[in-house]
């Protein structure tokens, strides 16, 4: 039996109206990962990485093409399902973190987790265990605003994490960390990846974080191409 791809893109275009003309970030790109594949997206500064990654978690449209993750075309939910698939399926770490800034460390992980329905202390005790993985439990009720920014990085990656999602997809989740830090980040998502088989698809400059994923790949001329 052939195994449903965790992700399978096809024919992904997103176009955005720049000054003069249309620009054409992503043009008929293809992509596919299988279940528990990692994937690293490098390259330079503005060539789409943000762009394929938010349509990968279906929080932005493409102008067309068709995405199935898990075997489902996320696009053809309507917008509380897909809600509901995004929340069960997959973990976002954002290039901008997007925590709520009024919100504690803690309260911002177990955010996932209580809208999946889940009582208050079982959202706590699994947002205090995915923290203490990424050397947050010293800061737990430190609202975002008093956190430094490599803190908040890993307060981002804590929230993506807690659900325990198939998929998770991150967007430079180690550039605000020193080495150190960094490191325990990766050998988390490289642990997370060979005990759970999480899928993951992470961009990175980081090319020690790049090498540890399974396959690697930019994007050329709007299109997937697998790096030298
Ligand atoms: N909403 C938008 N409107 C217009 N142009 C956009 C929009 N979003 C992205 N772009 C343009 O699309 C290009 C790709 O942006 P994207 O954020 O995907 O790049 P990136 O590869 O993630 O870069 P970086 O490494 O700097 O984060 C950029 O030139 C950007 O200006
Ligand atoms: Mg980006």
């Amino acid at each position: 039996m052939v195994e449903v791809p965790c992700i399978e893109a096809i024919g992904l275009t997103r176009q955005f109206s720049g000054e003069q003309n249309q620009l054409t970030i992503l043009a008929n790109l293809d992509l596919q990962v299988p279940v528990g594949q990692s994937v690293a997206v490098v390259g330079a500064s503005g060539i789409g990485k943000s762009t394929l990654l938010h349509i990968l978690g279906a929080l932005d449209k493409p102008d067309s093409g068709t995405l199935f993750l898990n075997g489902q075309d996320v696009f053809a939910l309507p917008d509380t399902q897909l809600s509901r698939f995004r929340n069960q399926n997959v973990g976002f770490v954002f290039q901008f973190h997007h925590l709520l800034p009024g919100f504690t460390a803690l309260e911002n992980t177990a955010m996932p987790v209580r809208i999946s329905g889940m009582d208050k202390n079982q959202a706590r005790d699994k947002a205090i265990a995915v923290l203490e993985r990424v050397g947050m439990s010293h800061r737990l009720n430190h609202r975002i605003g008093e956190l430094s920014g490599g803190e908040q990085q890993r307060v981002a990656v804590a929230r993506a994490l807690v659900m325990d999602p198939p998929l998770l997809l991150a967007d430079e989740p180690t550039g605000n960390l020193d080495v150190k830090t960094g490191s325990l980040i990766h050998e988390l998502l490289c642990e997370l990846n060979a005990e759970k088989g999480m899928t993951m698809v992470v961009v990175t400059h980081n090319m020690q974080l790049a090498e540890m994923m399974q396959r690697q790949v930019t994007v050329s001329e709007g299109k997937l191409i697998l790096e030298q």
